[in-house]
């Protein structure tokens, strides 16, 4: 007989309602809600509320790039994440020369070893050709419903415009998912070159380079070209109102995107990059950059308006050491920042305690909403019968200050170091095991994550099913014939 526990005198919190129940979990699923359940063993929840585990669906975990490799690894990383109440991370794999199915192996074979908390992956889509367009339907066939393309990182990451038009409509044509990273990455680099020239070479040059319009531009750029595809799209990392307005304006049209504010963005603005330190403006250097506070009010808006859903970190984390690599050249400084462990508690903080966020919004916007943009609700992202296990019992009253003296991260820093911050997970339940323990000295438990597959939704269209190269002429000849006269 599998081992049953019940959750006791807690109130759950789910992202439609908020009611009393015990909950019956009979090994790795929910049983039964209701009344006076009983069980093998008693998880007491008296005064806590009970959520579904948080979903951080954008992560950077051991990811190589800009010259090094993100510090925080997946046993590092899932465990954080889980002292936190987030028991899913969704994580980027990047295609290197052997193309995406090699690169695959290569992340769901780290994660396999290492992870203490459940991960699934999202492909890169890094340029275009007959390869690309193949193993797109491959990585489908593995459980992948999400492609992601850099409009930024020019000379590296970066797509063009023609590029990502040819894979949205390979996404339409298989059911999945583009998501974009959306800054002009060719203004991106004109302004670092500029800024360069002008001796401006610390930190603070990041900012300058990559103004809130390079974010909007490019933002309503994705939209259109999705729209174009046939294709629904999602924003990641949505830090400025401009690129909000863009997100509102195309759903109002009836035109389905989705935006993704992070926990930084929300709660850290530029004022981390001047007049600081060397080493605490080039800690937060992340694209995009914080902005200022008045962008905050208005992501804070989107997400209770419901025209941002989903509120994720971005974690990719890099030691100060590997920060320094870019002194004297901010363009060299390693992109990223970290937030894994902290996502759910500083939101409560900053969200709900505030009253931004009802407890219930709290719910989707770190769980629920996700879970459904990705094809895995009720599986996750929700308390029901048959739904995995994964909760979180959060106790409103324990609270603590942010350190990184204490955080399990392995980073020397934390972005949101002295925040005070009530309201925190007393336990962390990943498939109906406790595997954070408020006080008990939990420790990671590599290999126990699992992969999760996600189902590819019905194809919207059936462009791109065959393989088409990219005609568009990279180089315009003008014709006398099209000159305006006396041209
Ligand atoms: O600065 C960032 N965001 N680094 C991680 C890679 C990305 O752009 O998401
Ligand atoms: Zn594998
Ligand atoms: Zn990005
Ligand atoms: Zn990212």
């Amino acid at each position: 007989k599998t081992m049953s526990t019940v959750i006791k005198g807690g109130t759950i919190v789910a992202a439609d309602r908020t009611y009393e129940a015990d909950i019956l979990i009979e090994g790795e699923t929910i049983a039964a809600i209701g009344k006076d359940l009983k069980g093998d063993k008693t998880l007491d929840a008296e005064g806590a509320l009970i959520m579904p585990g948080g979903i951080d669906p954008h992560t950077h975990l051991e990811m190589p790039f800009m010259g090094t490799t993100a510090a925080e690894t997946w046993e590092s990383g899932t465990f954080a994440a889980l002292s936190g109440g987030t028991t899913l991370v969704v994580d980027f794999v990047i295609p290197g020369p052997d193309g995406m199915l090699a690169a695959l192996e290569d992340w769901h074979g780290k994660a396999k070893r290492q992870a203490s908390a459940d991960y699934s992956f999202h492909m890169c889509v890094t340029g275009w050709s007959k390869q690309h367009f193949d193993e797109m339907e491959k990585v489908v066939a593995r459980g992948i419903n999400t492609f992601k393309h850099f409009m930024a990182y020019k000379g590296a990451l970066m797509v063009n415009d023609d590029e990502m038009f040819a894979s949205f409509q390979r996404c339409a044509a298989l059911g999945a998912l583009p998501l974009v990273h959306a800054e002009n990455g060719d203004l991106v680099a004109a302004l670092q070159q500029k800024y360069l020239a002008e001796g401006l070479t610390g930190p603070e040059g990041h900012a300058y380079s990559r103004p809130p319009e390079v974010e909007g531009e490019a933002t309503n750029r994705a939209i259109m070209i999705a729209d174009a595809a046939g294709v629904p799209v999602y924003i990641v990392h949505t830090s400025s109102e401009q690129a909000h307005e863009a997100i509102r304006r195309a759903r109002q049209k009836g035109i389905r995107v989705f935006g993704e504010p992070l926990i930084q963005h929300l709660t850290l603005d530029e004022t981390e990059y001047f007049n600081r330190q060397w080493d605490h403006a080039a800690q937060r250097v992340m694209s995009p950059p914080f902005r200022d506070k008045s962008h905050q009010d208005s992501l804070w808006a989107g997400l209770s308006a419901g025209s941002l859903q989903v509120v994720a970190t971005d974690h990719c984390a890099f030691t100060t050491e590997q920060k320094r690599v870019g002194v004297g050249n901010f363009t060299k400084i390693p992109n990223g920042t970290g937030g894994l462990e902290d996502r759910m508690p500083v939101l409560w903080a900053k969200g709900v305690e505030t009253g931004r966020l009802t407890p219930n919004e709290f719910v989707a916007v770190t769980s629920t909403n996700i879970a459904q943009i990705l094809n895995i609700y009720p599986q996750k992202g929700a308390i029901l019968p048959g739904s995995d296990a994964d909760m979180v019992v959060w106790d409103p009253k324990l609270s603590k200050t942010i350190s990184a003296a204490t955080q399990k991260s392995i980073i020397d820093y934390n972005v949101f170091e002295g925040f005070k911050v009530s309201g925190l997970p007393r336990y962390t339940l990943s498939r109906g095991e406790v595997v954070w323990s408020e006080g008990q000295n939990s420790q990671p438990r590599p290999g126990r994550g699992k992969l999760v597959e996600r189902r590819p939704f019905p194809a919207v269209s059936k462009a791109l099913s065959q393989w088409k190269e990219l005609t568009a002429p990279r180089a315009v000849t003008r014709s006398a014939e099209h000159m305006p006269i006396g041209v």
